[in-house]
């Protein structure tokens, strides 16, 4: 063996219909724990070095380059023509000079890097052309079996629809992974012949390697559940729930407390940084972030957001949201996408926020609306108040600066500012601007000064009496 190790390279294998899903998606573009299952097949074969694979697209091959983007090259083949032809077209878009070429499948998402890495080393220390992944499973229906010889060796891969009785029985199975010496593979794809149904089957190869008197190596997956492909829905589930199980087990042994995992879904994109607690019925979706020592949970629904430390999440919804530290959310909160909640807010009880800020301090309970404005410091949101954004035809913004202080039932008519420090009485509907300090009541919402100047009494140029229309201008620094 040359003392010279390039790297490796791996081809994986996606032209299938994948008929048994029967989906108008393409089966590697299914969801599993939040990503598509080439995605996971893809980190996996990262983890184990192989930086730049060609995956070999078919049908729906459109959408499998897209969604594969610059993550791997990619071939296609026309045609699926057996497993023997994907790799040999395969081969054509591998670059550099790899001595060790892996196959696998875009459908086997749950095999870990590490049988990769297994594989891999098998190989050279056997410097074998092929080394086979099997496992041992109760119902072998559908599958190649490894056939061994009388001393236990390999000796060849019998597919299901070419198998006797006595094979047939078999219960070792090739889960469709292998590691190649890279030029021996070369020269053998071509003197595979095609089978009695015209297809060329890779699982030939084991043959044609004992054929030259080479040896065939096994490597026997741990995980039988792990190694195999996904072929219909009842199989998707079981591996989500796998799946799901092992990112779990990541988190915890990197110091998060899951207190219920079977009741916590946890994407395999979620980052949780340690002491934080998921408390059961807790759902985290996407590219979200959870801070140290938070608390999520339970029930709650976090996609797309980051949290801060020490902030607790009970009971709510949030998207495309960024809480900060020390905050509290919930029970029964809703962040649409675009909300920014800073320090020590306690946001909770019917609140809802959309495309808006919240600045350090500010609380927002009671059945209360606050959409495209920017909330300062300290501001206490009274129950019942509510930014009125759209017009019928445009949203516009709502201002309302630091220690403002917003009594029951506010309605905000946007576009408009509230001063710092400024008070609206309840059920003050505000249409103008509020200067800093002020305190405006009634509706429209006018300082309470002039409101009380139009009782008997008050001075001359007062402005109308009771509800009546204050004079445009009549409220801006009076
Ligand atoms: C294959 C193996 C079988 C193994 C099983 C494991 C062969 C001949 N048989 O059988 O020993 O037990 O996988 O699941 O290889 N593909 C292409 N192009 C093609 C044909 C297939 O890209 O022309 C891809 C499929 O998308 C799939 C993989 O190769 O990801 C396996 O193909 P599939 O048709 O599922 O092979 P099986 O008949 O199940
Ligand atoms: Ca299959």
């Amino acid at each position: 063996m040359s003392s010279h190790l390039t790297a490796p390279a791996a081809i994986v294998l996606a032209a299938g219909q994948g008929t048994r899903m029967r989906s108008r998606i393409p089966k590697v573009l299914h969801p599993l724990a939040g990503r598509t299952l080439i995605d996971h097949v893809l980190d996996a074969l990262s983890v184990a070095g192989i930086e730049r694979p060609v995956v070999v697209t078919g049908h729906g091959a459109d959408a499998v380059e897209d969604a594969i983007g610059s993550r791997a090259a990619t071939v296609r083949q026309e045609q699926q023509r057996g497993t023997a032809d994907a790799v040999r077209i395969g081969m054509g878009g591998l670059a550099g000079d790899a001595d060790v070429v892996l196959v696998t499948m875009g459908d086997a998402p749950l095999q870990p890097a590490e049988l990769y890495t297994a594989l891999m080393a098998e190989q050279r220390r056997l410097g074998a052309p092929v080394v086979v992944v099997t496992a041992r499973v109760e119902d072998a229906t559908g599958y190649g079996r490894l056939v061994r010889g009388q001393d236990g060796a390999p000796a060849a891969i019998v597919e299901e629809r070419d198998a006797d009785e006595a094979i047939r029985a078999i219960r070792e199975i090739n889960v469709g992974t292998y590691a190649f010496d890279a030029t021996w593979l070369r020269g053998a794809l071509d003197r595979v012949s095609p089978s009695s149904s015209g297809e060329y089957y890779l699982t030939d190869l084991v043959a044609i390697a004992i054929g030259d008197g080479r040896p065939v190596g096994v490597v026997s997956a741990v995980y039988a559940d792990d190694a195999i492909g996904i072929n219909d829905r009842v199989a998707l589930a079981a591996a989500e729930e796998r799946m799901r199980r092992r990112i779990a087990e990541a988190h915890m042994r990197n110091g998060v407390t899951i207190v219920d995992p079977s009741t916590t879904r946890i994407d395999a994109t979620v980052e949780i940084g340690q002491d934080a607690r998921i408390e059961p019925w807790t759902i985290l979706e996407g590219a979200t972030v959870i801070a140290q020592d938070a608390v999520i949970g339970p029930n709650a629904h976090v996609r797309d957001s980051r949290i801060g430390p020490r902030t607790r999440v009970w009971a709510s919804v949030l998207e495309e949201s960024t809480v900060a530290e020390d905050v509290q959310v919930g029970p029964y909160a809703h962040l649409r996408p675009g909300s920014e909640v800073g320090p020590r807010c306690r946001i909770g009880n019917f609140a809802e926020i959309k495309k808006s800020r919240l600045g350090a301090g500010t609380q927002q309970h009671h059945f209360s609306y606050i959409g495209d404005a920017d909330v300062g410091d300290n501001v206490n949101i009274g129950a019942g108040s509510v930014t009125a954004n759209f017009d019928g035809t445009a949203k516009h913004r709502t201002i309302v600066r630091d220690r403002v202080k917003l009594g029951v039932d506010t309605m905000m008519v946007a576009p408009v500012t509230i001063g710092e420090g400024a008070t609206t009485g309840a059920g003050s509907v505000v249409t103008r601007d509020v200067a800093p300090g002020k305190t405006v009541v009634g509706i429209p919402a006018r300082p309470i000064e002039l409101r009380r100047g139009a009782k008997p009494g008050a001075g001359a140029g007062s402005p109308g009496a009771g509800e009546a229309p204050v004079p445009s201008g009549a409220d801006r620094n009076p």
